[in-house]
């Protein structure tokens, strides 16, 4: 298996209600690393950029609304297998579909205010950490 980034948002209803740290437990207990943090504000310009792929979607204006209303955090995790591995700790997208036990499960309210955002595939990873991170704000280190 290859080690693997991906990018992670905590959303801004996550931030809202004090779940950093029950969020960012969960990667750290699965073993991935975080080798970058940030926390932003995003501007509507950087929401739609960010989701852009969906902007010709019914539910965009609605996200890009949501993604702005307060700020986010946005991580790298590192770590074999990374991508599937946090998308196996967030749950499926709709929150009413996520096993209990999985962050959407746990902590999500509907499926715009979902809690968590992932990297879906190894070209997505690295456009996504490319929109918050440059390299040099990545500090992987050894096990
Ligand atoms: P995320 O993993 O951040 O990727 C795109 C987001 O769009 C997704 O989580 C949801 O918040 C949102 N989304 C996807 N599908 C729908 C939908 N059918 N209705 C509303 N929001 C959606």
């Amino acid at each position: 298996m290859a080690v693997e980034r991906t990018l992670s948002i905590i959303k801004p209803g996550a931030v809202a209600k004090n779940l950093i740290g029950k969020i960012i437990t969960r990667f750290e207990e699965e073993g991935l690393q975080i080798i970058a943090a940030r926390m932003i504000h995003l501007t509507p310009e950087q929401a739609q950029a960010f989701y852009a792929v969906h902007r010709e979607r019914p539910f965009y204006p609605e996200l890009v609304a949501y993604m702005t209303e307060s700020p986010i955090i946005a991580l790298v995790l590192e770590g074999e297998n990374a991508i599937a591995r946090n998308r196996d700790l967030m749950g499926a997208t709709d929150p009413s579909k996520a096993m209990p036990g999985t962050i959407r499960g746990d902590f999500a309210k509907s499926i715009t205010r979902n809690t968590v955002h992932g990297s879906d595939a190894p070209e997505t990873a690295a456009t996504e950490i490319a929109f918050f991170f440059s390299q040099a704000d990545l500090c992987p280190r050894a096990c």
